[in-house]
């Protein structure tokens, strides 16, 4: 499924990177601007793994991606916080304790603090909806009702991420957001890592 972009024969020779030398990093450096520009690709690869995947709930995972982010764009927010709403349960199937940790990590170079905020703390502003229904506290969101982007994230659960779970809405499909998350993936705000 996903894709690698190798040019067999050309490696670095190191064998612990204490012997690495700057011909071996040239190598790497290479590999790596081609690979760095579509990860765009291999997260809309990993996305498509929610597919089916329902776990109890009236639409599977993927569908409640693709509903979040359509209600999103049809309420005309931006590219990146489109794109996030997209993603925002990408991390369910590799962290089911913390899945919008997963989510905030991979986002966190490419997009305004305060959407990756959003994305970092939507499962316990979520958690209004359904904490009480299992017992749990359904105000563990006012910890941080003084925080400046409480409501940003309030927002996005109440109208996008809470109510994305109907199996008869009209979702676009996930080739449609494509090319903005290809877009959003190719040049990081925020890392060690330069690309020019
Ligand atoms: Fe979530
Ligand atoms: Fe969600």
């Amino acid at each position: 499924m996903t894709e690698h972009h190798e040019k067999p024969g050309k490696r670095a020779k190191f064998r612990a990177m204490t012997e690495g030398t700057q011909e071996d990093w040239g190598i790497i450096a290479e590999h790596f601007m081609p690979f760095a520009v579509n990860g765009g690709k291999r997260i809309l690869d990993h996305l498509r793994i929610l597919k089916g995947d329902y776990g109890g709930f009236p639409v599977d995972r993927l569908e409640h991606s693709l509903q979040t982010a359509t209600r999103a764009h049809k309420d005309g927010r931006d590219e990146e916080y489109v794109v996030c709403a997209l993603l925002h349960d990408i991390g369910d199937t590799l962290g089911a304790f913390n899945h919008p940790d997963i989510a905030a990590a991979i986002l966190k170079p490419f997009v305004s603090e305060e959407n990756r905020w959003m994305v970092e703390k939507h499962g316990i502003f979520q958690g209004y909806y359904f904490f009480h229904h299992l017992g749990m506290d359904r105000d563990m969101r006012d910890q941080f009702r003084d925080h400046k982007y409480f409501h940003h994230t309030y927002e996005f659960c109440e109208k996008y991420d809470q109510t994305a779970f109907d199996p008869d809405y009209e979702s676009m499909p996930l080739e449609a957001f494509e090319p903005m998350v290809m877009k959003l993936f190719q040049a990081p705000k925020n890392s060690v890592y330069s690309i020019d």
